[in-house]
């Protein structure tokens, strides 16, 4: 596997790929990796002859400095995950000068609205942050295709909806979520939090389950009473939100029409670390 540090050497190494006529896959990170990053890798393996990963804790989706200091940072480890894993031809560890030249600044996107629902309201200009990262990890490694995971569901969507309005030339593809074997779903951030709290946190998981089978069958305004009552019993959680929204627009729903497809998303606070996870209904 190819360690790139600088940009200088990564356009070298994409030039001699393209040259080959290799078909480029890669899906971008931010370390701390786990099984869910190499979901991603074990999708784009099928469909590429190269697979592309990047490490690079980009400071402009943080809106919180805290949130960005405190985020798990240990790149030989990710190194050796990678390496090991047997996925990834190269993996890209930009410096922040790399990335952004001049000034460490988001530029401002307007995805439609789908900035504004759900993870927008939390955190301001994230989406913005997230969108200019993106494009240009995708200038610099040119990939075919590109892999994000449905943990992150919004900002799939709105990577799907920069491609589209800027026309770039790669086709991105949704990786659905993967699970320890208690349903959490994996995260970096779960290393922040202590074993038996990754055991409680499981009824983020089991109130997903539970929405999906009360899913037309229970009003909107009811599941989310139920959904409240579980956290309000939990000890060291808090509700964030939770709420049903249309899989195309994000936008919430209070009642479900018929034909539209709808997902359940719900963000906990688990001893200060935030936790967001969601389900397609059906
Ligand atoms: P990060 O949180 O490191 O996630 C990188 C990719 O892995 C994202 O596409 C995310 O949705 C996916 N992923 C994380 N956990 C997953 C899981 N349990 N199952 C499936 N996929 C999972 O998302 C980011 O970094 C950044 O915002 C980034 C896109 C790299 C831009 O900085």
């Amino acid at each position: 596997m190819e360690v790139i540090k600088n940009k200088k050497t990564l356009q070298d190494f994409i030039e001699r790929q393209k040259e080959m006529g290799k078909k480029i896959g890669f899906a971008p990170t931010m370390g701390a990796l786990h099984k869910g990053h190499l979901s991603l890798y074990e999708e784009a393996r099928k469909d590429n002859d190269l697979v592309v990963s990047s490490v690079f804790v980009n400071p402009t989706q943080f809106n919180n400095p805290e949130d960005l200091e405190k985020y798990p940072r240990d790149i030989n480890r990710d190194i050796l995950i990678l390496k090991n894993s047997g996925l990834v031809d190269a993996v890209y560890i930009p410096e922040v000068a790399d990335i952004y030249p001049e000034k460490t600044e988001s530029q401002h996107y307007d995805f439609d609205g789908l900035e504004n629902e759900m993870e927008g309201k939390s955190r301001p200009g994230h989406f913005d942050g997230v969108g200019t990262v993106v494009e240009e990890l995708f200038r610099q490694v040119q990939p075919d295709n590109a892999y994000f995971g449905e943990k992150d569901f919004q900002q799939l969507a709105i990577i799907k909806k920069m491609v589209e309005k800027k026309h770039l030339p790669v086709k991105i593809t949704g990786v659905s979520i993967y699970r320890a074997e208690n349903g959490l779903a994996l995260s970096s951030r779960n290393q922040r939090l202590h074993e038996d709290r990754k055991e409680t946190a499981k009824i983020i998981y089991q109130t997903l389950v539970k929405v999906n089978d009360w899913f037309r069958v229970v009003t909107i305004p009811e599941i989310k009473e139920r959904v409240t009552d579980i956290f309000d019993q939990q000890q060291g959680m808090k509700l964030e939100y939770f709420l049903i929204a249309d899989e195309e627009t994000l936008k919430e729903t209070d009642f479900f029409y018929k034909d539209r497809n709808y997902r359940a998303f719900i963000v906990v606070v688990v001893d200060g670390v935030r936790l967001i996870d969601n389900m397609h209904l059906d």
